[in-house]
């Protein structure tokens, strides 16, 4: 639906060239909540501003809809764009228009008639649950509602994909995960392919089949966001699952547990949706060995579960090693020696 081929953008002049993206290449599917998650610069907005050429690549393709981007004559260019909805971190909604005003605004631009957009205006109104709002003025809404007229309005006709720049940055946790949930309803209810760019591993977490990490204007690591989450593969990515997941002990607790350790230490780690089975107690009773949970995280992740205990292995030396040999054979454990940062 979206493919990028090698592009590259570029600002600036060439003795001071900045590289905002570099070489990316990528495969958004029909249907598909694809997410790209990057630290502050890493290029995210220009790769985003990209599909709907609000920037023009330096080199490379993009095709959307089977339509070479960087090729289009204006007239092709404006008709790709009515397929392309798009949302902001900061809203840019009309302050002098109503919401309905907001909302019918692309609706007048495609030149529809009075009724049809009444028509149009009412039912994207009732979508997003702000029927109430429609002759309030954005400066009394919430961020919230304000992000739920930016999405009513971008949705106003019909795109197949929905662009999100930082959509939930600038709003607290909850309401944060009001508009995920109203994304998600976009992509099922309207079948549109969503494209997001965030810097909040939360984001991708809550709505996101898969995701790609940016670095430096390129894409370091992409995949399922499950594979993603399980087997990280580079520093950054680590450091952005680490964010949600919080599975580290801090140094002085490992310290106090060291102090106070009767047992052997490990680190259990599910990956495979193995975590609700009671593989612990049912292995260790059967060698006598008792087991105490230090720590536990266990996440839930598109319906799978995955995550890491720290467990305390007490009992007799051979037969604590007859557990872990079992349990190896299961999960991956790791002795916990040293402290892991
Ligand atoms: N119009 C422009 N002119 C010059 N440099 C630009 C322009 N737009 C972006 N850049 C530069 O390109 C790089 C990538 O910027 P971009 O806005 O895409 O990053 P980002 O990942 O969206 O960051 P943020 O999370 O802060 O929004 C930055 O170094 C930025 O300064
Ligand atoms: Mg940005």
């Amino acid at each position: 639906m979206i493919t990028f081929e090698q592009v590259s953008k570029s600002f600036g002049t060439k003795e001071n060239e900045i590289k905002a993206v570099q070489d990316v290449s990528l495969e958004i599917n029909k249907g598909e909540i694809f997410g790209v998650i990057g630290f502050s610069g890493a290029g995210k907005s220009t790769l985003l501003r990209l599909v709907n050429l609000l920037e023009q690549p330096t080199s490379g393709k993009i095709i959307v809809n089977d339509q070479q981007v960087n090729q289009l004559s204006q007239k092709e260019l404006r008709k790709l764009r009515s397929r392309i909805g798009m949302i902001f971190q900061s809203f840019n909604l009309f302050s002098s228009r109503t919401v309905y005003g907001n909302i019918a605004y692309p609706l007048k631009l495609a030149g529809w008639t009075k009724n049809k957009i009444d028509e149009r205006v009412k039912e994207l109104l009732r979508f997003v649950a702000l029927e109430d709002k429609a002759d309030k003025y954005p400066e009394n809404l919430s961020g919230g509602q304000k992000q739920r007229v930016g999405i009513a309005r971008a949705l106003a006709t019909s795109p197949d994909i929905l662009i999100c720049d930082e959509a939930t940055s600038a709003l607290d946790p909850e309401t944060t995960d009001e508009i995920l949930s109203l994304l998600r309803r976009v992509n099922k209810e309207y079948s549109i392919t969503i494209m997001l760019i965030t810097h909040e591993m939360h984001v991708i977490k809550s709505i996101c089949n898969r995701v790609a990490v940016m670095e430096n204007g390129k894409v370091i690591e992409e995949g399922q966001v499950f594979d993603l989450f399980t087997k990280p593969q580079k520093k950054t990515t680590k450091n952005f699952i680490r964010s949600v997941l919080n599975d580290q002990l801090s140094y002085h607790l490992y310290e106090k547990l060291k102090k106070e350790q009767r047992g052997r230490m490990f680190r259990i780690i599910f990956k495979e949706g193995v975590s609700n089975e009671p593989i612990l107690s049912r292995t260790c009773k059967r060698y006598e060995v008792d087991f105490n949970i230090i720590y536990g995280n266990i996440n839930e992740l598109q319906e799978r579960l995955f995550g890491s205990l720290i467990v305390e292995f007490i009992g007799e030396e051979k037969e604590v090693q007859r557990v872990i040999e079992e349990l190896a054979e299961i999960v991956e454990l790791k002795e916990m020696i040293e402290y892991e940062s």
